[in-house]
């Protein structure tokens, strides 16, 4: 590719444009706000756009409340759910709306339709050039099948008049500003190189290694590396289950394996599985279209099944100690898919809550974010105020989150239960408790 642009076309302090205010692009405009670029975020609920311009985030990210504040109040940041005007006064516009998945697991790009036709619509009345720049997960080929065409159709040239950008986001929701603000790398894929130097000017101030790329080879690197995160976890737990018949802890195992460089510790903790929106929905994606173009994804697959086991191995578990649930009053610890969230979506506790429903116990749940959206996706469950009211009485009890609050529980804690059986899926609790009078079982603890 020529050089066929002139560095000082890309404007220093850049006027961006964020479509959809979620966490990915509320933590994105944030960020780019406080490196000093103008940044307009757009969403369609007003109510949501009012509190983000009165400094207000909508969601829980730590730290984004007070960056938020500043980007607002010293006029770096607005938002708007105009997106004809927000793309007419930006010179690049990040598009972060949802990707979910269509009850086959394949993905939903309406969204990303939507608000293509909405840029190409206020692109109409942009003048100079212009990028559109992908964040959103999306398949390999997306954003030059799907995007690039709506675009075109709006009437301007893709090249001369308005590049194409894929920039994958690897932000961990709850710790998603700290991930945006000091990443391990950021890749940008482009059309051609001009809009490739526009998105790398937006990461100017950042300190990372960045990898400038085409957009189909972006969007792979997305994809690779949920799978590959996944597949992490499912290893681990798959292992678990063979540490337990041969008398280890796989925590022991995988600590020891992790200190090789190329392996690494992370994402090596065994438990209940993955959930979350984003590595279900990506890998069931994936599943879906790598059999559309006739390759077999054993591998992902495998990973999928591990993880729909999980659950049901701890139940197995609780039913090895304390015989057939049924009348059983069982204690749910933990019903959100990770600590430090309200996020219930795709969490373990629900395959969990459905085979302890299913088996006839009594389930008594606590959690302290998540119990009014795990309420919408299960009847017949009763909520309680407290790890301890969860406790009393109970048969048995299982930890599916590892919440802080639950690290703290002692042995007494658990003497309030009829019989004091615990199934810990996140190694909350120090396996030493077992020598205070309770019986204590963990995933991958022979
Ligand atoms: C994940 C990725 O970590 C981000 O890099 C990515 O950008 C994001 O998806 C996305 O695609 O948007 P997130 O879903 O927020 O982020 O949460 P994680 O912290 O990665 O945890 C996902 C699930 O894996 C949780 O249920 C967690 O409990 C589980 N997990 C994680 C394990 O079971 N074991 C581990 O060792 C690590």
């Amino acid at each position: 590719m020529g050089k066929d642009y002139e560095r000082e076309d890309i404007l220093r302090n850049m006027r961006i444009s964020v479509i959809g205010s979620g966490y990915v692009g509320l933590v994105t405009g944030t960020g780019l706000a406080s490196k000093g670029h103008d940044v307009i975020c757009v969403d369609k609920d007003k109510t949501k756009v009012d509190k983000i311009n009165e400094g207000e985030p909508p969601i829980y990210e730590e730290g984004l409340k007070d960056m938020l504040q500043e980007v607002t109040t010293e006029g770096y940041l607005r938002a708007t759910d105009d997106i004809f005007e927000a793309v007419k006064n930006s010179d690049l516009t990040f598009l972060c709306v949802g990707t979910p998945s269509l009850p086959d697991g394949s993905i939903d790009t309406t969204y990303i339709e939507e608000a293509s036709k909405d840029i190409a619509a206020g692109l109409k009345e942009k003048l100079g050039y212009h990028v559109v720049c992908v964040k959103s997960t999306v398949l390999p080929g997306t954003t030059d099948h799907v995007v690039m065409p709506i675009i075109e159709e709006g009437g301007k040239e893709i090249g001369p008049e308005v590049g194409l950008g894929m920039n994958p986001e690897f932000l961990r929701e709850g710790v998603a500003l700290k991930d945006f603000m000091e990443p391990d790398r950021i890749v940008i894929g482009g059309s051609d190189e001009k809009s490739i130097a526009v998105i790398n000017e937006a990461y100017e101030e950042f300190d990372a290694p960045v990898i400038k790329t085409d957009l189909r080879t972006a969007e792979c690197i997305k994809y690779a590396s949920n799978a590959l995160l996944a597949t992490k976890i499912s290893f681990a737990n798959e292992f678990a289950l063979l540490c337990e018949e041969v008398g280890v802890d796989v925590y022991d195992v995988m600590d020891a394996v992790g200190k090789d460089h190329r392996i690494c510790r992370q994402f090596l903790n065994a438990g209940c599985g993955f959930g979350g929106s984003c590595f279900p929905k990506d890998l069931k994606a994936l599943v879906d279209f790598s059999k559309a173009i006739s390759l077999k994804p054993r591998i992902l697959e495998a990973v999928l099944k591990v993880n729909e086991e999980q659950p049901i191995h701890a139940i197995d578990m609780l039913t090895e100690e304390i015989g057939r649930l049924s009348g059983k009053k069982i204690a749910v610890l933990g019903l959100t898919f990770k600590p430090d969230t309200d996020d219930v979506r795709e969490t373990r506790a629900l395959p969990m809550v459905r085979s302890l429903l299913q088996r006839g116990a009594h389930v008594f749940a606590y959690d302290p974010m998540g119990m009014e959206n795990f309420s919408e996706l299960v009847d017949g469950i009763e909520y309680v105020d407290t790890a301890i009211d969860a406790l009393k009485n109970s048969d048995g009890c299982v930890i599916q989150t590892a919440w802080d609050e639950f690290k703290t529980l002692k042995a007494d804690d658990f003497h309030r239960m009829k019989s004091p059986v615990i199934i810990d899926c996140r190694r909350v609790l120090n396996p030493e408790i077992e020598k205070e009078d309770v019986v204590y079982r963990s995933i991958g603890l022979g």
